[in-house]
């Protein structure tokens, strides 16, 4: 058998949230699949029964070709897993916390000490490796987290959102960590709220809302079925976002969708992309409305997003509004 992981109609209620809805998908050995969504896709819930810490309550799923159900401790032995919720030990040092994972592995004393050692260079870490783990910082915890799920040299690893709440810096430190993994043939599965993530790291990327795949295929794949360029107008004025809409849907014959965090409205103009631009610079003028931003580019995971489900992927989930702040940024950096 190629794929690590198969999942076949999973679906999971929890009172009368559907947290899934029917899930299918499959990960050849050694590849990446990025499980993008908002808040409360379902991404958490798919990783715990993918993990075998949770039951589905129907359909069927295999990891390393082990039911999840049935052969729930062949699948722990393959697997590795970073939560939302870290394992690591607070009070102990970024070597105990390593160690002690080992002997779990029932390692031998030195071979537990070997593998700690081994991991804490790997992670960068090893200034720190006495230290307390509370005196980490954010990005250094998620690192030492991710060693700890490397201990058990797992064949299959999950990442449940590893870069939710990182500063910039940190995340493209964990990403490199990511993409090195890899290169050593592990197979991961990673959620993700950020687009700019999936399109970094995945191979393949299934989009997920309300417990439902709403697309899938390569990064490349999903831009490319939006088709065109996409036109993006920033309005100064948060009244104005009505009005602006009705007028690229106008000039588009497109429905535009509207980002109120932003103050965004997006609109995909085909092929036309140089000509509408104009277009709605006139009308936009014509109308008296000041815009603080206005551009035309490629689409981006974002504007996939956005037009499957009509939602920004963070909208209210993300305080921070990275994603969203690194989309507008790279919008008007393509000029
Ligand atoms: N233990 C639980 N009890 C009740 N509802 C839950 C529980 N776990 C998840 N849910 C609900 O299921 C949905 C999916 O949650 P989750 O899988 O955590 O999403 P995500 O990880 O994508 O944010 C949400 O509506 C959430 O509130
Ligand atoms: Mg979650």
């Amino acid at each position: 058998m190629n794929n690590a992981i198969e999942a076949y109609d999973l679906r999971k209620s929890y009172g009368q949230v559907k947290a899934l809805d029917g899930i299918d998908l499959s990960v050849e050995k050694g590849k990446i699949l990025g499980v993008l969504g908002p808040n409360g896709a379902g991404k958490t819930t798919l990783v715990k029964i993918l993990t075998t810490l949770t039951h589905p309550d129907s359909g069927r799923c295999l990891v390393a070709g082990f039911d999840v159900v049935s052969q729930a401790r062949q699948v722990r032995e393959k697997i590795g897993l970073t939560g939302q919720t870290t394992a690591i030990q607070e009070e102990l040092t970024g070597a105990e916390n390593l160690e002690i994972m080992a002997r779990l592995y029932h390692m031998p004393k030195k071979a537990a000490k070997l593998k700690a050692l081994e991991l804490l260079e790997r992670f960068d870490l090893v200034d720190a490796k006495d230290r307390a783990a509370k005196t980490y910082s954010g990005g250094m915890k998620r690192r030492l987290d991710l060693a700890a799920s490397l201990v058990g040299s797992p064949s299959i690893l999950f990442l449940d959102e590893p870069t939710t709440g990182l500063d910039p810096r940190a995340r493209i430190g964990m990403w490199k960590v990511i993409e090195n993994l890899v290169g050593g043939g592990t197979t991961l599965l990673l959620t993700t709220q950020y687009l700019d993530e999936a399109d970094e790291l995945a191979d393949e990327i299934i989009v997920i809302d309300k417990g439902k795949i709403i697309a899938k295929g390569t990064s490349d794949e999903l831009k490319r079925n939006i088709g065109g360029d996409v036109l993006n107008v920033q309005v100064a004025h948060e009244n104005d976002l009505t009005e602006v809409s009705l007028a690229l849907e106008k000039l588009a014959a497109a429905t535009a969708t509207i980002s109120r965090e932003e103050l965004i409205v997006r609109v995909g103009v085909g092929s036309r992309g140089s000509a509408a631009l104009a277009e709605a610079l006139r009308e936009l003028d014509r109308l008296q409305i000041s815009i603080a931003d206005i551009s035309l580019r490629r689409p981006s995971l974002d504007d996939v997003f956005l037009s499957l489900t009509g939602h920004a992927p963070t909208e209210g989930a993300n305080p921070q509004g990275s994603n969203v702040g690194r989309g507008r940024k790279k919008s008007s950096d393509e000029r």
